[in-house]
């Protein structure tokens, strides 16, 4: 069965402080995280450690590096690899987010490198997908996230993709208070899904979490999660505010 997942993308923002007291703040908030649900932070890099020691008393929960390098060691200045990673008992990396494909120039091609490595090294991926808006105003939307699946994901075998989160975040949500609407979300959600079904059978696309990123916040959480295909989200700007990111936590199916 698959997973209801809370994920927390700080981005580049907080001091230590500001970290430390959040983090502590919502894992002192008397979370129930159900064996079938998943709270996890993705962090900035230089607090991952502290972040990883401080949640590992905490059942389900995990952390989350916000990007890796695409090979796992060696002469590549300022990058993370999935080894180190892995070495201070974080688990989970966020692969793909907008940010990194717009800024970055990340493509699908060096994508689907970092998401193989991640799962070599039982990292679990958070794939990012979702399209921009002159994109959705064509209604070429599904198309172009099939592609961004088949071009990252795709040629992981059934074991394999049955460890990846996929989160669809629609470009034109992301941090502008504009959130797809609950059933723009689903209609995603449930073409991935098909997409996922078509390739690997119905069997194992139920397995896969599939979350929305894109505005979500204390209010419209319940409703968006409620949707049969969306399994938690992916949440920025809310997730740095203790009480409403703990009202996600709880919105989870
Ligand atoms: O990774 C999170 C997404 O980019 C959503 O950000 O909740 O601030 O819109 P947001």
């Amino acid at each position: 069965m698959r997973k209801q997942i809370a994920a927390a993308n700080w981005k580049m923002n907080l001091t230590i402080n500001e970290a430390e007291t959040l983090l502590y703040t919502i894992l002192d908030a008397n979370l129930e995280v159900s064996e079938n649900q998943k709270v996890v932070f993705a962090v900035p890099a230089p607090y991952l450690t502290l972040a990883a020691k401080k949640v590992t008393d905490h059942s389900n929960v995990f952390i989350a590096a916000q990007n890796i390098y695409s090979k796992k060691s060696g002469a590549f200045t300022g990058e993370v690899s999935v080894t180190m990673l892995k070495s201070i008992g974080v688990d989970h990396a966020v692969i793909g987010h907008s940010e990194r494909r717009e800024y970055f120039n990340e493509s699908n091609e060096f994508l689907r490198e970092k998401v193989k490595l991640c799962l070599e090294e039982n990292i679990v991926p958070i794939f990012c997908c979702g399209e921009a808006l002159p994109v959705r105003e064509v209604n070429q939307q599904n198309q172009f996230v099939q592609t961004q699946l088949e071009e990252s994901l795709f040629d992981l075998s059934a074991d394999e993709i049955q460890q990846v989160v996929i989160a669809y975040e629609p470009i034109w949500a992301i941090g502008t208070g504009k959130t797809a609407t609950s059933e723009q979300a689903q209609e995603m959600h449930a073409h991935i899904r098909s997409q996922l079904a078509a390739k690997y059978g119905e069997a194992i696309a139920n397995n896969i979490s599939i979350l929305y990123g894109g505005s979500v916040k204390a209010s419209n959480a319940k409703e968006i999660f409620g949707k049969p295909d969306v399994d938690g989200g992916l949440v920025g700007g809310a997730s740095l505010v203790a009480d409403e990111f703990v009202a996600i936590i709880k919105a989870l199916k």
